[in-house]
């Protein structure tokens, strides 16, 4: 159905504080919610803390850096299958007596692994559990930066399914010490939940049944892209934002779509102050911003000085699949959000002081030749079918049921060499720690798999794959984060540090239960089977 963008005001997910320590019960509840104006309500399933007050996106949590939060997490799916058709090809939670499994990963936290929402960890409303399962009540000690991150579902083969229907939400880690004073606050600080879909004109989700290579996957697709952008979970809503500072915590919880936010109006610039792991140094002036599924970003926009009655846009540039995706079926998605700019009304009075220069960050530094305990090559493949349409996208040649490459020890650093050899650029993943893109570097993918050329050989050598000399990273890849661009055709050098956020060992035991996960998070690729184990002891799993 065609929706006409910028009718429906801009919602916001209801905050509920959890520092002070009481468990809260949070439920995944099956829902129908309108997520425009023009559309009928749309069925979907919504974290909440009754059926009643389930909402898509989830309520927004809200912890204090080092209190520990507990959180009960419950299934009242009442569904025998989930309402977006599973793949029954791909390795998924398959439970023997029907429902719809869950389990719920908090993106970004420093985490024993129990809590972790392993991909075997599910359960279904009837109680039954997957093979990694230990326990619904989860204990987050929040000992991660000051950061937004962002809870979700991540059950093995259908996180694709259940992240679409409506299973993600916000997490707010505040640290008065750590945050710098005078960032617009209150109503000046606006979480921006993005996420695209298609819809049916009777107002359901609109996902394919039928895959782009049914002989071997009759149903799954190796992205999902929708027609519409949802923000907070309305579809193209405007925000009225008086002439002046605001912040906007920003969240990519799209399947597959990577977006390039500009703004309409070129006097005014992205100031990004954080990223998915915490504070920058110091801000940086942006005029796009590069979002993958699973960024987050925190940045300023100034208004003041924009005369009121002025429409501002926020739109979207990238190409679908990114970066040089041209498919015509794709609509290319011009708009985000609108900015309906309105006079400041008499006695209010918006945030005026400066962005902060400096935001007294110590970050590591990533001295990894002297440092790096072990260097790993990990490669990005593609396998497709006769049609050159992928039926497979695997990390380090293997899959999620493969034992444990990927296992370093507690304390250690090391480098990771992430060689994409797939058209395509993949957010890369790891659960547990924030770590640092050191570079990327461009090298000739066919020469390569021709084996007429070595990546060991550095650039200028006779010998070398490499193209270019090693890049520092890209502005929206600077600083501490949890997900990066792998970009086609690059080797990407991750700084990967095994212990907490400051390096120190973490507070809790990170060699116990289940392990840990590394994967690609454009979540199609994640369900099959671009997902591997991290950090465990166990050989199988
Ligand atoms: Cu946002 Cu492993 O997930
Ligand atoms: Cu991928």
């Amino acid at each position: 159905p065609a929706l006409t963008p910028f009718v429906d005001p801009l919602p916001l997910p209801k905050t509920i504080d959890i520092s002070n320590g009481t468990q809260l019960v949070m439920g995944a509840y099956k829902i129908t919610q309108k997520l425009h104006s023009q559309l009928p309500p749309t069925t979907l399933y919504a974290y909440g803390t009754s059926q009643t007050t389930a909402t898509y996106p989830g309520p927004t949590l809200q912890v204090t850096r080092y209190k520990a939060a507990h959180v009960r997490w419950e299934n009242h799916i009442p569904d025998s299958e989930t309402f977006l058709i599973t793949d029954r090809t791909i390795h998924w939670a398959n439970p023997k007596r029907g429902g719809v499994p869950i389990v719920t990963h908090l993106h970004g936290a420093e985490v024993e692994s129990i809590y972790d929402g392993n991909p075997d960890a599910w359960f279904t409303a009837s109680g039954e559990t997957g093979p990694e399962f230990v326990t619904q009540n989860y204990t987050y000690p929040n000992s991660q930066r000051a950061s937004l991150l962002w809870y979700h579902d991540h059950t093995v083969g259908i996180t694709r399914n259940n992240v679409l229907a409506g299973l993600a939400g916000l997490y707010i880690v505040r640290s008065p010490s750590e945050e710098p004073k005078n960032l617009p606050s209150g109503d000046y600080e606006i979480p921006l939940v993005v996420q695209d879909k298609q819809f049916w004109a009777n107002g359901s989700i609109n996902f394919p049944d039928i895959g782009d290579s049914p002989s071997t996957h009759p149903n799954w697709c190796p992205e999902y892209f929708g027609d519409t952008v949802l923000v907070n979970g309305m579809v193209w809503p405007y925000l009225n934002v008086y002439p002046a500072k605001y912040r906007f915590r920003l969240l990519n919880a799209a399947n597959a779509r990577f977006f390039n936010l500009t703004i309409s109006e070129p006097s005014l610039k992205f100031i990004q102050i954080g990223t998915d792991s915490g504070f920058l140094r110091s801000p940086l002036t942006l005029s796009s911003l590069t979002l993958a599924p699973g960024y987050r970003v925190d940045f300023i926009i100034d208004f003041s000085g924009i005369t009121p009655g002025t429409k501002i846009y926020l739109n979207n540039t990238a190409p679908a699949p990114f970066p040089s995706g041209d498919d015509a079926l794709l609509t290319k998605i011009p708009s985000v959000l609108q900015f309906r700019v309105i006079p400041t009304p008499q006695g209010v009075h918006p945030p005026s002081t400066p962005v902060p220069q400096n935001m007294n960050i110590t970050l590591p530094t990533p001295a990894y030749s002297l440092t790096a305990n072990v260097h790993r090559k990990l490669t990005l493949t593609e396998t497709d079918d006769a049609d050159g349409n992928p039926v497979l996208i695997l990390l380090n040649n293997r899959s999620w049921v493969d034992p444990v490459t990927e296992s370093p020890k507690l304390g250690s650093v090391e480098v990771w060499d992430i060689i994409n050899l797939t058209p395509d650029a993949h957010p890369i993943h790891l659960h547990l720690i924030a770590f640092l893109l050191v570079q990327q570097q461009q090298f000739n993918q066919t020469l390569y798999e021709e084996g007429g050329c070595s990546l060991d050989n550095p650039y200028g050598d006779t010998q070398s794959c490499f193209t270019e000399s090693p890049q520092p990273p890209n502005a929206e890849q600077v600083g501490f984060k949890d997900t990066f661009i792998t970009y086609p055709s690059k080797v990407s050098r991750l700084w990967t540090r095994w212990t907490s956020r400051e390096g120190k060992p973490f507070p809790f035991d990170a060699t116990s239960g289940p392990g840990y996960v590394w994967h690609c998070h454009i979540l199609d690729h994640e369900d099959n089977d671009m997902m591997r184990p991290a950090l465990t002891s166990k050989s199988t799993h």
